[in-house]
């Protein structure tokens, strides 16, 4: 299916007038990229890109924490099932055991690095529950600041370690050459260093044996969403420019419960963690009634599509007159403060007290399940390239990710991978294709596209408004034009455009309804609908298959 004739093929920006060399380039700071770092350093030279801070990313942000098996009474079995059925038929059964097996020996990898994780006395570490978890098995630190712990861990070993770091780098293609027996594979990448403004200060290549993408997701294709700002898909447009496949992009995980500002708030919403029904919480409308009684076996508790969309449903009922937001009722939790110091600070800001109000929540773009190709050792279909963490797409999430796998998939998958290029590298070579083309989307056009997106393309999904994203984004691509200043916001606003086209074209062509893809004219989970779908850009042109 013909999705696209207009996309970039290459990121606009002035020619290359400088080049560095070295075995291993990651680009991206988020516990996948720096996993990958960590692992391949000992024995190789390792140069790490991230386009802001080391920090930026949705490590930073995540709170709930990292699932593993760690209580007696738990078992690999109960947590493969648990991934297998929020993934609602589309999880990849070996690549799920990989990552359960390895889930407790990142944990203790990251508590030999430094990482401190709540403890509950003389009984070892704490465990919570989230949606679709049958037993409490999330690590969690400092409450609700697992990634931040995640996050300042894996900075400091990265550093100590030696990885060179290059941050205020943005990434903009891959170099793509030819090994010894004709195969297209990745030698490099182009990188364009900014300013504090987000200005181009001047354009390199770093050319390497190896190229992990390592960027993470794409939330801020959606006008609301968790998300932090940098998070615009950079990694997942720019291996799509190169050729490689992406998979189940129609697979964007809303979180059911971020705290609701008003229908005006847009940009990064704070996130009302999972752990929070965790611990007891419950979901009412204006009424009081609750929202996921009678309709689910687990309740409250249910995987993160099943409750996003039942609140939906209430939202589109008007309940009580309220049409945009239901509550979270968290008044019977102990020690409220104490155990989600973040949450309680981002609710007190909004002068709702948790212990006394009810929270107002929404749901709001969070994951993305889909992403380029890869297996859990990153390796895609292009030598040279690999891919770690939430912008892969390794059959770990199916349609739909369990709450916590993210963190533990992207310290087993980075490490697995830096394992493996510490052993061996794929060879080198010198050849280095052109490709034409350059062109960028002015970021003028970034709050209509994003607008588009989570009014067309949300928690439910209409034929018309699918056909209305679409037309909006044929418009915005025509719109791109080699003549845009090449700058952080329009390398981002044309990543972005890229992405949304491929989640557009993948849901319009999805003709039923499954885990995070919701639509009103297909309702039902077919048999025949059971498989994947793939996202090719062929001569400029997305091939859905
Ligand atoms: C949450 O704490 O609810 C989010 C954690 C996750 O996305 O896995």
């Amino acid at each position: 299916m013909l999705a696209s004739s207009a996309l970039p093929r290459r990121l606009a920006a002035a020619a290359p007038s400088w080049s560095v060399d070295t075995d291993v380039v990651v680009l991206g700071s988020g516990a996948a990229g720096l996993s990958a770092a960590l692992a391949a350093r000992p024995v190789r030279e390792v140069v790490l890109v991230t386009k802001d801070a080391l920090d930026a990313g949705s490590t930073n942000w995540a709170q709930g924490g990292l699932a593993a098996v760690l209580d007696p009474s738990d078992g690999i079995e109960n947590h493969v099932r648990d991934t297998i059925e929020a993934g609602a038929g589309l999880c990849d059964e070996a690549a799920v055991r990989l990552l359960v097996s390895e889930a407790p020996t990142a944990i203790s990898y990251l508590t030999r690095l430094g990482a401190s994780f709540d403890q509950v006395a003389d009984e070892g570490v704490a465990l919570t529950r989230e949606g679709g978890h049958s037993h409490r098995r999330l690590v969690h630190a400092g409450g609700d600041r697992s990634g931040a712990e995640v996050q300042r861990t894996l900075d400091e070993s990265v550093r100590l370690a030696g990885v060179k770091v290059i941050e205020q780098a943005f990434a903009l293609d891959l170099e793509i050459g030819r090994d010894s027996k004709g195969q297209r594979c990745a030698v490099g990448v182009r990188v364009a260093l900014l300013d504090e403004a987000g200005h181009v200060e001047s354009v390199g290549v770093i050319t390497a044996r190896a190229v992990v993408i390592a960027t993470g997701g794409y939330g801020q294709v959606y006008a609301s969403t968790s998300n932090p700002p940098a998070v615009t898909g950079d990694g997942v447009a720019m291996a799509m420019r190169a050729g490689v496949a992406v998979s189940d992009m129609e697979f964007i995980q809303f979180h059911p419960t971020v705290l609701w500002l008003g229908a005006d708030a847009i940009g990064q919403q704070a996130l009302i963690s999972e752990a929070v029904r965790g611990e007891g919480a419950k979901l009412v409308d204006a009424r009081g009634e609750s929202v996921m009684d009678g309709r689910h076996r687990l309740g409250d508790l249910a995987a993160r599509d099943v409750v996003a969309a039942e609140i939906h449903k209430v939202m589109a009922r008007s309940v009580g007159g309220i049409d945009d937001h239901v509550f979270l009722d968290a008044r019977s939790i102990d020690r409220f403060a104490q155990r989600f110091p973040t949450i309680t600070a981002a609710c007190l800001a909004a002068e709702i007290d948790p212990s006394r109000d009810l929270i107002p929540v929404a749901p709001a773009a969070h994951y993305a399940c889909g992403g380029v190709l890869a297996n859990l050792n990153g390796a895609t279909e292009l030598r040279g390239l690999f891919v770690v963490g939430e912008a892969a797409c390794t059959g770990v999430h199916g349609a739909n990710r369990l709450a916590s796998n993210s963190l533990t998939e992207s310290v087993v998958a980075g490490t697995r991978l830096g394992r493996d290029l510490s052993w061996s590298l794929p060879e080198r070579t010198d050849y280095v294709e052109s490709v034409e083309q350059p062109a960028l989307l002015d970021a003028a056009w970034r709050t209509e596209l994003r607008s588009a997106m989570s009014k067309y393309v949300g928690v439910l999904r209409t034929p018309q408004g699918l056909r209305d994203a679409a037309e909006c984004l044929e418009r915005l691509a025509d719109k791109c034009s080699s003549d845009v200043a090449p700058t952080r916001s329009s390398f981002e606003a044309t990543n972005l455009l890229t992405i949304a086209t491929a989640v557009v074209a993948s849901a319009s062509s999805r003709h039923e309804s499954r885990g995070c893809h919701r639509r009103t004219d297909y309702v039902e989970t077919l048999e025949s609908w059971r498989r994947h779908q793939s996202v090719r850009d062929v001569d400029g042109e997305l091939i859905v298959t």
